[in-house]
């Protein structure tokens, strides 16, 4: 049927990770890769502005950051990173604070000058007001976290914009904990490593499949049964690597997963710099976006190929998803888990399918996770079932 020992389902990080694999450790194995989209990258693609140069993050922002050792390793064999690092900054009625909540935060948040210590005793004594409330919901647990003051200015409002929904009403279990840091230190990431890739990340996805054994359809819909590569056509006659949406492979007999998705709205403004800093949020209920995002200062070091007259941001919009949306977080509900269990279920009447990815597996990854998740499944499922079917 096709012309290949395996065809994988999306040309995500995960998909792209497999191919990458299989190429590398089966001298002949030959792999097709289909995507809907009419790029490679999934969610982690990115295109570079005309107008402004800047490189622009189509499905949102992505940071790379990872403490893995192999997949720091592994990602460094098809591209550089920049010394970048994350920082967040949020407006609160009308002022900006650094994020994470740290000791700059608080102390700009109080009028004070607190020490490390003293800023510990007071956010113990705010939230200690609490320490006997059994919280029933996330309002509840966000105040018994951190206290009411920084609560209310900075989680309430962002939370239920990102939700759509009243944080009296969402589950206590959304938010485990909410880390104060009692430095001055505002690094948004904790990892050992992170960065932007150097040329771009499609250019990097691109070497990841850069060999004549890996051929990419794009534009092309596995459950579009007019076009040869077709889940009807292809299940049990070769490997597959399926990294779309689970509930849809199985035709949603068990229930629809539920996922949230971002609209972006993107606005040019004539100067040169309009945030100061890539990434902008705003706490407040009376803005309806979440955040914006400039990107042109993810690449400061590409200052001399940027415009200057000229830049572009996307500001962010949460909501739920339809069924034509881009999934993009997992709502994980209890009824959304007991749904996922069912379609995991279904999984083992599929012996020639691997399912993967954060689509197939309804879960966030952050891009490091999706590719340490390939490269077990590669080794756990992929391999073997690879080396029955190229032995048959
Ligand atoms: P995807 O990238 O979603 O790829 C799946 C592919 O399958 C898609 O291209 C899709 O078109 C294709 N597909 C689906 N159905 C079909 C079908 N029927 N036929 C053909 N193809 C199909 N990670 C970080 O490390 N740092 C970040 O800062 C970060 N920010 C993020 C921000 C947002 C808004 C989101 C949503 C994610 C972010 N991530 C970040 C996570 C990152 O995007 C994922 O780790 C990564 O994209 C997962 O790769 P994947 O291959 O599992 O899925
Ligand atoms: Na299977």
């Amino acid at each position: 049927v096709a012309n290949a020992d395996l065809v994988i389902v999306g040309a995500g990080l995960f998909g792209l990770t497999i191919a990458q694999q299989v190429v590398e450790h089966n001298p002949t194995a030959r792999v097709h890769i289909i995507d809907v989209r009419n790029h490679i990258g999934g969610n982690a693609y990115s295109y570079f502005d005309e107008q402004t140069g800047a490189e622009i993050h189509k499905y949102g922002a992505h940071l790379f950051h990872t403490s893995s050792k192999r997949v720091w390793d592994y990602v460094n064999r098809f591209t550089t990173f920049t010394n970048y690092v994350h920082r967040v900054y949020t407006t609160h009625n009308g002022e900006v604070f650094p994020l994470p909540i740290n000791l700059g935060t608080i102390n700009q948040f109080f009028h004070a000058a607190y020490t490390p210590a003293q800023a510990k005793a007071l956010i113990e004594q705010q939230a200690g007001e609490y320490a006997d409330v059994d919280p029933q919901n996330l309002n509840d647990q966000g105040i018994k976290l951190i206290g009411k003051p920084l609560y209310e200015a900075f989680i309430k409002n962002y939370t239920a914009k990102q939700w759509q929904t009243d944080p009296e009403q969402l589950p206590a279990t959304i938010i485990r904990r909410l880390p104060v840091r009692f430095t001055y230190n505002n690094r948004y990431f904790k990892d050992t490593w992170e960065g932007l890739p150097i040329d771009g990340y499609t250019a990097w996805f691109q070497r990841m499949i850069d060999n004549p054994r890996i051929e990419v359809s794009l534009g092309v819909d596995f459950f579009d049964t007019s076009q040869p590569l077709n889940k009807a056509a292809l299940v049990g006659k070769v490997p597959i690597v399926y990294t779309g949406p689970i509930d849809r492979y199985f035709g949603y007999s068990e229930g629809e997963l539920k996922w949230r998705t971002v609209d972006f709205k993107e606005v040019r403004y004539a100067e040169d710099d309009h945030f100061g800093c890539p990434v902008m949020n705003y706490a407040d209920a009376d803005v309806p976006y979440t955040r914006a995002i400039e990107f042109k200062h993810f690449n400061p070091e590409r200052a001399d190929k940027q415009s200057h007259d000229n830049t572009v941001v996307w500001y962010e919009y949460s909501r739920f998803a339809g069924r034509d949306d881009d999934p993009y977080y997992p709502v994980n509900t209890d009824a959304d888990k007991a749904t996922y269990n069912k379609y995991k279920n279904l999984e083992s009447a599929e012996p020639q399918v691997v399912f993967g990815g954060r689509l197939g597996q309804y879960a966030y990854f952050d891009m490091w996770a999706t590719i340490d998740s390939a490269l077990t499944a590669y080794e756990e499922q992929v391999a073997p079932l690879l080396k029955e079917s190229l032995n048959a």
